[in-house]
């Protein structure tokens, strides 16, 4: 598979042109978000400068809107492999979780049971524990194995059972990178047919996602984390969909999936999603536009490995670094989470955020029953690097001069 040019691909994302008055920061934080494609911007100013306008209505920029609306559905769709009925919007994936969560109400009794995992982002955890505390139904918890960072499924058949009425796991962690074995925990929930929410947030970015392979009921992402604005995406399975008991206001629609889209949507984020969509569409190759988005995946990942073998093995060797990686053998993405041995995390970014305009996150990331299981709470959470496929191999070379610098100036012995 060949690869894309790097080069060509940063000239599309305005944050990373150098202006005569300004030097563009290094951005190492594409799991709190990645930078914008050219495309999704120039979608969403065409969108407003075109004129803008709610939906329903006879006149043109409103006949465009609602023709917007069904366009991003059939993007995601081919996107996330799932039909565009199944596509709903939201102001980001932690609102559409809890909207989703109250829907579930009816589904659950006081005899059922939760089950979430430690590894996950609190967004996948607490909508679910929230629905569980109102129906008095008990919430159990899929460990961490607190030496490889993946989840412990040896008895997935004590955890998840005959009680089960929901599971909810993270494709992919975004602290550690791990890429969970959802298949199996699938195949199991569908065993006892329960029914499974998949977070992909942190997956979509990384990794060619299938919904329909996956075979899970709701699936979460945020544009904001694939080259796009801010606006948050479920896929929910249509045979769930149509009987989810959504909140809504009386006159709204009631036919999936503008159900669940409570007011007006964020029309401009939808444009500038699309244009993401478009975005990794180009950067692939084939006959279908599923095709080439799949293709476009592969090779952001193929790129995003080969720095990854780097810059895992420059942090895996130092002294004074306890990185939180997956052994070998485990899929993971190109997030490395890691802490500095008596060094608060934020001493760590910000010493990288001055000397090297690098923008690199420290904290806990939300992942806070993992980080509190590995204890990295007094030190500040973690330094978290991640990459995305505009960062160079010259940028993480940097990072590692960066610091070599920073411990030999600030870490004794
Ligand atoms: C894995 C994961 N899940 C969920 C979320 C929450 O997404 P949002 O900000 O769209 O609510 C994030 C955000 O960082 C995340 O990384």
């Amino acid at each position: 598979m060949s690869h894309f040019s790097v080069e060509q691909l940063r000239a599309q994302f305005p944050a990373l042109n150098e202006t005569a008055d300004k030097k563009p920061f290094i951005f190492f934080d594409g799991p709190g978000g990645t930078q914008m494609a050219q495309q999704a911007l120039e979608g969403m100013t065409a969108y407003i400068t075109g004129g803008m306008a709610n939906l329903h209505g006879a006149f043109p920029t409103s006949v465009e809107t609602d023709n917007l609306l069904l366009e991003g559905r059939k993007a995601v769709a081919d996107l996330l492999h799932c039909a565009p009925e199944e596509v709903a919007f939201g102001q980001n994936m932690t609102s559409l979780a809890f909207s989703i969560a109250r829907g579930l109400g009816a589904f659950l009794t006081s005899e059922d049971e939760v089950v979430v995992t430690e590894l996950d982002h609190r967004a996948n955890v607490d909508p679910w524990v929230t629905l569980a505390k109102d129906k008095n139904s008990r919430v159990k918890f899929i460990e961490v194995n607190p030496e490889t960072y993946t989840l412990n499924l040896e008895n997935l058949e004590e955890i998840i059972t005959d009680k089960t009425k929901l599971v909810a796991v993270g494709m992919s962690s975004n602290v550690t990178g791990t890429v969970s074995d959802i298949e199996r925990i699938i195949a199991r929930a569908k065993e006892v047919n329960a029914l499974v929410v998949v977070d992909a947030v942190h997956a979509v970015p990384h990794l060619s996602i299938d919904f329909q392979t996956i075979g899970c009921d709701v699936l979460l992402c945020s544009a904001y984390k694939f080259f796009g604005p801010h606006i948050g995406i479920a896929v929910i399975a249509a045979s769930l969909f149509e009987k989810l008991a959504v909140y809504k206001l009386a006159p709204a629609p009631q036919q999936i999936p503008d159900k669940l889209e409570t007011g007006t949507q964020n029309h401009e984020a939808i444009a500038g999603l699309i244009g993401a969509i478009n975005f990794i569409e180009n950067l692939g190759q084939g006959a279908t536009r599923r095709e080439r988005l799949q293709s476009g995946m592969q090779r952001i990942e193929a790129h995003e490995q080969e720095l990854t073998n780097r810059l895992e093995n420059f942090l895996t060797q130092l002294p004074h670094i306890k990185l939180y990686r997956a052994p070998q053998g485990f899929h993971k993405t190109p997030t490395f989470a890691f802490t500095v041995n008596g060094v608060k995390a934020r001493e760590v970014t910000g010493w990288f955020a001055e000397r090297y305009r690098m923008c690199i996150a420290d904290g806990h990331f939300y992942a806070s029953t993992l980080a509190e299981k590995l204890g990295v709470n007094p030190m500040g959470g973690w330094v978290r690097i991640g990459l995305a496929p505009y960062n160079t191999m010259q940028e993480v070379q940097l990072f590692e001069q960066g610091l070599r610098e920073f411990l030999e100036q600030r870490v004794k012995g």
